[in-house]
């Protein structure tokens, strides 16, 4: 195969089969094992599509119970762990943390041998009830404030939001952040699944295999993406500015780019933007609606005359990071948050790898120098 052969970031090559998600860029149409994502959203909870993204279909209520049971009792980390987390630098990113303290916890609750399916159970539970607790200590800890201890009576969703704040989230915001979650728990063969997908080829441990998936998505090409949607959204400030500051980027940059527009495979409105506005709308009709909101959907308007025709429409990271930050949620937990979802998707992509597995090992034609001689040290200039 020749080098122009390639196509670049792999786009359209299939690398595995999978029968975890399926998306149609098209339609906009999103797919966990055969179930919309809208009806998941709507009418589920991350518990239930963590349930259904790992072992294929919905669980039965007693499966439920269960694995609301297990998760609830594996969500306190180790105090050496939590003690781990206090000696980082409070300036740090919190994905580097998140990255650094997944890795840790297989030194505390190591499981090493990845033929053993009890075991990769265990484990599997263990990552996705502490993912929560060591995002939640973390941002405590940097702002000088202590951890606080996962509640057993809570949900994932509400859970979480106690543990950042110290108090339960009202109904309607326990939902958006549950919503949220769904909607970022798989998405196909994105860049962090394929890290997940390669680093289990080799038989890595599972936590060494999230840890390289919590690298991957902290790119700004992948999960950053809605803090720089907010960052855009701060920098117009008010609705009644859009046009003015659209036209100005535009001409003063021929390739500027719109935050949270456009998707390699969506060619129409994400049907997860939608669900989030959706939601988003619901949230805020109980409270102040920010302007921030508003500024996303007169932007959205603006753009569409302009980008629509290219089939450049919002996708998931034009709404989400509204949302959070409506919801008081720092910026640089936004990753995060799409990470503690996404572990569902990426250890079920795990699972699957294992099932027929085989080393990644591509090819790379060679196009460097040949036959080149070595000159001594002492030779050379
Ligand atoms: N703003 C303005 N124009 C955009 C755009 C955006 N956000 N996204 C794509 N376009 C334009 C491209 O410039 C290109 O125009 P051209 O045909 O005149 O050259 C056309 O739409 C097709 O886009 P393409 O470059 O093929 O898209 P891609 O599949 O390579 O890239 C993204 C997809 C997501 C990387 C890209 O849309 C982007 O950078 N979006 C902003 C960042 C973002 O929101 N990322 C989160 C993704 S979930």
């Amino acid at each position: 195969m020749s080098q122009t052969e390639i196509p670049a970031g792999l786009a359209d090559v299939p690398v595995t089969k999978t029968a975890i998600s399926d998306i149609d860029g098209k339609n906009a149409t999103l797919f966990y094992r055969g179930i919309p994502v809208q009806v998941l959203a709507r009418e589920s909870s991350f518990e239930e599509t963590s349930w259904l993204l790992l072992k294929g279909d919905l669980p039965t209520q007693r499966e439920l119970a269960n694995f609301h049971f297990d998760l609830r009792s594996r969500r306190k980390v180790h105090y050496r762990l939590l003690e781990a987390l206090k000696n980082f630098p409070e300036s740090g990113h919190p994905m580097d943390a998140l990255q650094a303290s997944v890795a840790a916890l297989g030194l505390f609750y190591p499981s090493r041998n990845v033929s053993d399916a009890a075991a990769n159970w265990e484990a599997s539970l263990r990552i996705i009830a502490s993912m929560p607790t060591l995002v939640a200590a973390f941002a405590r800890l940097r702002s000088g404030e202590m951890p606080i201890e996962p509640h057993p009576d809570l949900d994932h969703a509400a859970n979480f939001y106690y543990m950042l704040f110290g108090k339960e989230p009202s109904a309607s915001v326990r939902k958006v952040i549950d919503a949220c979650l769904i909607l970022h728990a798989e998405h196909h063969m994105n860049a962090s699944t394929f890290t997940a997908r390669v680093a289990g080829s080799s038989l890595a441990n599972p936590y060494q295999v999230i840890a390289a998936a919590v690298g991957s998505l902290s790119g700004p090409l992948h999960g950053g993406a809605n803090e720089e949607v907010l960052e855009q959204l701060k920098e117009i400030g008010s609705p009644d500015r859009v046009q003015a500051w659209l036209e100005q980027k535009r001409a003063s940059n021929p390739s500027f780019k719109v935050m949270g527009l456009g998707h390699r495979v969506y060619k129409v409105k994400d049907p997860r933007a939608t669900v989030l506005q959706d939601l988003a709308e619901r949230v805020f009709a109980e409270s102040t609606r920010p302007i921030l909101y508003d500024v996303a959907v007169e932007l959205e308007k603006a753009c569409l005359p302009i980008y629509g025709p290219k089939g450049v429409f919002p996708n998931v990271d034009f709404y989400s990071g509204v949302v959070y930050s409506a919801l008081k949620i720092p910026t640089d937990l936004f990753t995060p948050i799409f990470a503690i979802a996404r572990v569902s998707g990426w250890l079920a992509h795990w699972f699957e790898q294992l099932q027929n597995n085989r080393i990644y090992r591509p090819d790379a034609p060679y196009i460097g120098k040949q036959n080149v001689t070595y000159t001594p040290l002492e030779k050379r200039p």
